[in-house]
């Protein structure tokens, strides 16, 4: 396993739309080993591939408290089944976009489908906090950030904002 180095936002890479895997096979599985890895080390609830730079749709989600026991999903191709009408409100992060968090909207209960780390077919039920996450990095197999789902006005000040502070970065780096 390996820590990767997670994209910020603007990227074009965090923009596309990522491909299904065809089966969970070694190369996926150590992809999927290394995605958890650098979500843990961040330390972050969830990461997309493509924010590693991986356009294939395999997510990693672990919303356990601090203290308690890990709960890993390494989930691949996750599809949405259903969804509940009811809504629930999550003042949202991502660690493509540090620092900066707005209040989103999204489905209260789920149920998805996806594969696993061992290429096993799986169904999950989730709500609220975990539901959440995963529908946060399943936007990120779309090319769609939590930021999407907010005005474009704040939209664009954050991402301003994050260009900026990427120049900086380059400027002390030269
Ligand atoms: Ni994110």
């Amino acid at each position: 396993m390996a820590i990767r180095s997670i994209i910020i936002a603007p990227d074009p890479r965090l923009k596309i739309r990522s491909k299904r895997v065809k089966e969970v096979d070694e190369t996926t599985a150590k992809l999927m080993a290394d995605l958890l890895e650098t979500m843990y080390a961040a330390p972050g609830i969830g990461l997309a591939a493509p924010q590693i730079g991986a356009a294939i749709r395999v997510i990693a989600v672990d919303t356990a408290r601090k203290d308690d026991e890990p709960t890993p999903l390494q989930m691949a191709n996750p599809t949405l089944l259903s969804a509940s009408k009811e809504l629930w409100t999550y003042e949202e992060g991502c660690l493509s976009l540090p620092e900066y968090y707005a209040d989103i909207k999204r489905p209260a209960k789920i149920r998805v489908s996806y594969l696993d780390e061992t290429n096993t077919k799986r169904e999950i039920e989730a709500e609220e906090l975990l539901a959440t996450c995963i529908l946060h990095e399943m936007d990120h197999l779309d090319g769609i950030l939590f930021v999407d789902h907010i005005s474009a006005l704040k939209r664009n000040m954050i991402l301003r904002k994050l260009v900026k502070i990427k120049k900086l970065k380059e400027q002390d780096a030269a």
